[in-house]
């Protein structure tokens, strides 16, 4: 049965509608809130809240102006319903609850982390159960995907995402935000041996993470040159650059075969990799897991990086999946701040500057 679907998104700092037909992407327009936040070094939760309940309305009008569509061409409309921001969170729950009210439409609350996750369905159609690994500013953590309302977490950061890490090393640094892009072409001149950074619980079982202690080594490390030379020269801010990129890297390689190793366990009947989040861009990352995949005989999968971070196009698709299995909402839909995919997993420590990471 072929579905059309409104999503909406506000769960941190992206303003976004879409509009999704079964995997085809009619239109998805996200609205950043950037210059709202920078003097305040982090999202501002109150800031954010009132810009998405001023932008919601423009913004679906114009996802369905891109689609050609109106109200009227819809089955139903998905909105992230959590974890994130709450006054973010219910600014979008409300504004869809008015739509579903005044038109009848079905009203599907989605989890803006199954959105993530089901990404690589909508642009690449893998099967069931593949192994995801969901990388961003706000997120960390591996999660086995066995259907749209069954997961299994099977590790993830206990403090800071890879994001807000380099983040941060950009702050320490001197360098532009977000710190991504910036640390990883520095790091491009760079020796990432020239300073020793810790690889934090590289050597503890299991797929669990840490890279608040990486930023702090970097702060010392950046203090002694400093201390020792009276500043940083654009070769210093180099190296450190790439010292960090490397050791991040390292971490997420060895975790990754280390979960793949309990997916392939299950016998995939056809073995899939999948990559989430605004960290997926880094070249370094991105190439070790794709090697790492290769030596495996496991797809690599990575969605082009518009529909990797936060969008409302992979909130609609997962409506779709949801409604297909015949769930609904109804208006006592609550926002929720945290809402862990798998239920049963112990809750992870760290909200992270970008809310909650459930
Ligand atoms: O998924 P995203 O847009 O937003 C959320 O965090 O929800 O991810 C943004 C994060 C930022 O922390 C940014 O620094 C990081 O992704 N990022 C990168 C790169 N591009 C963006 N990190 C490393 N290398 C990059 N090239
Ligand atoms: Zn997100």
């Amino acid at each position: 049965m072929t579905l059309t679907i409104l999503g909406i998104e506000s769960s941190c700092d992206d303003t976004a509608a879409a509009v999704v037909r079964d995997n085809e992407v009619l239109s998805s327009v996200v609205y950043g809130q950037t210059d709202l936040h920078a003097d305040f070094g982090g999202v501002v939760p109150e800031i954010a809240a009132r810009a998405h309940a001023e932008k919601l309305d423009h913004c679906i009008e114009e996802a369905l102006q891109n689609a050609g569509l109106t109200l009227e061409d819809l089955d139903g409309i998905a909105v992230t319903a959590g974890p994130g921001l709450i006054g973010g969170v219910l600014s979008g729950v409300m504004c869809a609850k008015g739509i579903s009210a005044a038109t009848g439409l079905p009203l599907i609350g989605v989890n803006h982390l199954a959105g993530h996750a089901l990404t690589p369905r909508l642009t690449d159609q893998i099967p069931y159960p593949y192994l995801m690994l969901l990388v961003s500013g706000g997120h960390c953590q591996f999660l086995i995907v066995e259907a749209h309302d069954r997961y299994q977490r099977i590790g993830g950061t206990i403090d800071d995402a890879p994001g807000e890490a380099f983040d941060k090393t950009a702050r320490i640094l001197g360098l532009p935000q977000p710190g991504g892009p910036s640390v990883e072409q520095a790091a491009k001149s760079g020796d990432p041996k020239r300073f020793n950074l810790p690889r934090p619980l590289l050597n503890q079982p299991g797929c669990d993470m840490s890279f608040s202690g990486l930023k702090t080594a970097i702060l010392r490390a950046r203090d002694s040159v400093v201390a020792e030379k009276g500043g940083l020269t654009v070769q210093d801010q180099s190296d450190l650059c790439a010292g960090f990129q490397a050791a991040v890297t390292d971490v997420l390689i060895e975790k990754t075969r280390r979960a793949m190793q309990l997916y392939l366990d299950l016998n995939p009947t056809k073995r899939s990799f999948a990559i989430a989040g605004g960290v997926a861009a880094n070249g370094a990352i991105r190439g070790g897991l794709m090697q790492l995949c290769a030596g495996l005989e496991t797809d690599f999968v990575a969605p082009p990086l518009r529909l990797c971070t936060d969008n409302a196009a992979m909130i609609a698709y997962a409506g779709i999946e949801m409604m297909q299995a015949g769930h609904r909402d109804d208006l006592t839909l609550s926002a929720r701040p945290r809402w862990p995919l798998d239920q049963r997993a112990a809750p992870m420590l760290g909200s992270g500057k970008k809310g909650a990471k459930a």
